[in-house]
């Protein structure tokens, strides 16, 4: 541990599994009281627990990121505990892969629950801890996707790729609107990341693996543990003059 996050504060949501789980620990591992909000409870207690055995500090929030009630309730929660948030990384998210012209009912639930997760939860979370971000010069770290950009090697998940391309443009207006509050507002775009999120898509569909792989320069899947120093960049010191922008992480996916 380098304590580049000493003193601060961090929310990472869904921080339970996968790319969050590897980001609360990174946050932890810099210095940060880390608070895990999750809709798995059980889940964000154990991630908190693999932290506290490593001589970090973190606590566990179970929230499901699509209530905006709830969302507004943690925030005051949180503040009146324990203090404000400095960091708060949005990270919840979920996919759904079905062809547009599939069945249509399928299609549309797939929209509704990814959008409710991706951007409602995003704007939930993120309209909820505004006022602590900017009393505190916070910064806010957004988990787009190489789907910010592009669809061609990832099809069947239009809602997602719609959302993580919406991620972006949430990403770049709050850095607009907020920089004159001192908070800095990003995101990182992995490439394919081995996580549960994937985990049937990569056994079911080989070929979805061998086609990004063909295209990724550095030729190999990415690990959540890969997203975790760009994450600490945006989330500390290190970037202070950087906002508004997207970081990929994606084995060079997107370049080529
Ligand atoms: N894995 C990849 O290849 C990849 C690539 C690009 C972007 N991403 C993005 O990274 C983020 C994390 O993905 P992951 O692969 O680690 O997924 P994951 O499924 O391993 O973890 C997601 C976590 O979010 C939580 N979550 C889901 N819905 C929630 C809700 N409504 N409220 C609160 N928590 C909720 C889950 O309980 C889980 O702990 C997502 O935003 C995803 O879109 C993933």
């Amino acid at each position: 541990m380098s304590g580049l996050l000493a003193g601060h504060r961090a929310v990472v949501t869904g921080g339970g599994s996968g790319i969050g789980r590897a980001i609360a620990k990174g946050c932890a591992g810099e210095g940060a009281e880390t608070l895990i909000l999750d809709a798995n409870s059980e889940a964000a207690a154990a991630v908190c627990g693999e932290i506290a055995a490593a001589g970090g500090r973190a606590r566990w929030f179970e929230l499901d990121v699509r209530d905006r009630d709830a969302c507004i309730a943690m925030a005051g929660k949180i503040s009146g505990e324990l203090g404000n948030i400095t960091i708060l990384v949005n990270n919840a998210g979920i996919n759904r892969r079905n062809p547009f012209t599939g069945d249509a009912d399928a299609v549309r639930t797939d929209w509704d629950d990814v959008m409710s997760v991706n951007l409602d939860g995003l704007f939930n979370v993120t309209h909820a801890f505004v006022d602590q971000l900017r009393a505190t010069s916070g910064r806010v770290v957004n988990i787009g996707s190489i789907q910010s950009f592009l669809h061609l090697r990832t099809p069947n998940s239009l809602a997602y790729t719609t959302s993580k391309h919406g991620v972006l443009g949430f990403t770049r207006a709050l850095a607009a609107e907020l920089g004159k509050d001192g908070v800095r507002v990003n995101a990182i775009g992995p490439g394919l990341v081995e996580t549960p999120l994937n985990a049937e898509a990569r056994a079911r569909n080989p070929d979805l693996v061998r086609i990004i792989l063909e295209h990724t320069p550095l030729q190999r899947t990415g690990q959540p543990e890969d997203i975790v120093g760009p994450a600490i960049f945006l989330a500390s010191d290190l970037s202070r003059y950087v906002t508004g922008d997207i970081i990929m992480a994606d084995g060079g996916y997107k370049t080529i």
